[in-house]
């Protein structure tokens, strides 16, 4: 079997750039703790790398979806971010996305562990048509983010992940509560106490642009266009966080921007990214810049990060032998 070459790699992962049907196939079965992706949503309006249609789009998703089981240890999780799109020329929303939902938990046998939602507040109102021109719908700026796991007890800590307390929560906290029954019925007691941070919702509010700040800046130093379609940061490094451990791998098959590489750096994971357009990974480099030395983590046995000749940390395109290949 011909060995793909990592197209750049860092202290704790490698990006290829390559179909992901192609190259899944060569990944160890049971080696991928977490995959966290975001493919091309079956829009009407098709963005510039291509979208399937919405009457393709199961079948379409279920030919990665049957690599994906494969790969995950049985305590591994896959993590969906996922649009929703219009029906062409009416005002109704398309099923496609819980169909999908339904075709991965019934047809390739996936769990359903939790559903999560995506608020971008600063999403913009369209269809024009029905929002703007005829006033008869509202803007939708919520993504569906379908965490799904391989068996039913996929590992997870919410410790991992907690918030930071309100400041109403802290003078409760420091004032002490008397126990007493809310009016859901609930029966608040006194062993309220510190634990450190609030439990997380399933919901998150963020735009997608503050985010990848820097990865924006040397796109434009450069003078290259960024990836049109990234998620924040903070949506990967969750999911990261809550549901694997340093060390752990994570998969991105539909990669872009390499967003979910970058986070995985962040957190200590290792991690493998899947682009089939070679420009957005070229552009991922920029993602980074700032890794380690060259002489660290030589026991991970993929390519550091190299330092570049402006000076910077700079991923360089590399012909190793890759992590995980067969
Ligand atoms: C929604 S974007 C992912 C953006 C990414 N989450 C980020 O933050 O930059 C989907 C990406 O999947 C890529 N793609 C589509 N089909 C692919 C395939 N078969 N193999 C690998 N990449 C693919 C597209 O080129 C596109 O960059």
């Amino acid at each position: 079997m011909i060995h793909p070459s990592p197209f750049y790699s860092s202290s704790l992962g490698s990006a290829y750039l390559a179909d992901s049907l192609d190259l899944m196939p060569q990944i160890e079965q049971g080696s991928i703790n977490l995959i966290m992706t975001s493919p091309p949503f079956a829009l009407h309006f098709k963005k510039e790398y291509g979208n399937v249609d919405q009457g393709d789009y199961i079948s379409w998703f279920l030919n990665f979806a049957r690599h994906y089981h494969r790969l995950l240890r049985d305590d591994g999780s896959f993590v969906l971010d996922i649009g929703g799109a219009w029906t062409p020329g009416q005002p109704t929303r398309s099923l496609y996305h819980f169909e999908l939902l339904i075709a991965l938990c019934r047809d390739v046998g996936f769990h359903l562990a939790q559903e999560f939602f995506w608020y971008n507040p600063g999403k913009l109102p369209s269809p024009a048509e029905w929002v703007n021109v005829r006033k008869i719908r509202v803007k939708d700026a919520v993504n569906c983010v379908w965490w799904l796991s391989k068996t039913p007890w996929p590992k997870a800590n919410n410790q991992n992940v907690l918030n930071e307390y309100s400041p109403d929560m802290k003078r409760l906290l420091e004032k002490g509560y008397k126990p007493k029954t809310r009016p859901s019925g609930h029966i608040i007691t006194k062993k309220f106490k510190d634990r450190g941070g609030s439990i997380p919702s399933n919901v998150f509010i963020c735009g997608n642009n503050d985010a990848n700040g820097p990865y924006l800046e040397r796109c434009k130093e450069e003078g290259v266009k960024p990836h049109p379609a990234r998620f924040p940061s903070q949506l990967p490094s969750f999911f990261i966080r809550f549901l694997t451990d340093p060390g752990d791998v994570v998969l991105d098959p539909f990669a872009g921007s390499n967003t979910t590489g970058q986070a995985c750096e962040h957190a200590g994971r290792k991690w493998i990214a899947i682009e089939r357009e070679r420009s957005y990974l070229e552009a991922s480099r920029f993602r980074f810049d700032l890794g380690p030395p060259e002489d660290e983590n030589p026991e991970h046995g993929v390519v550091p990060v190299r330092a570049s000749n402006s000076g910077r940390h700079r991923a360089k395109q590399r012909n190793d032998q890759p992590l995980l290949f067969e």
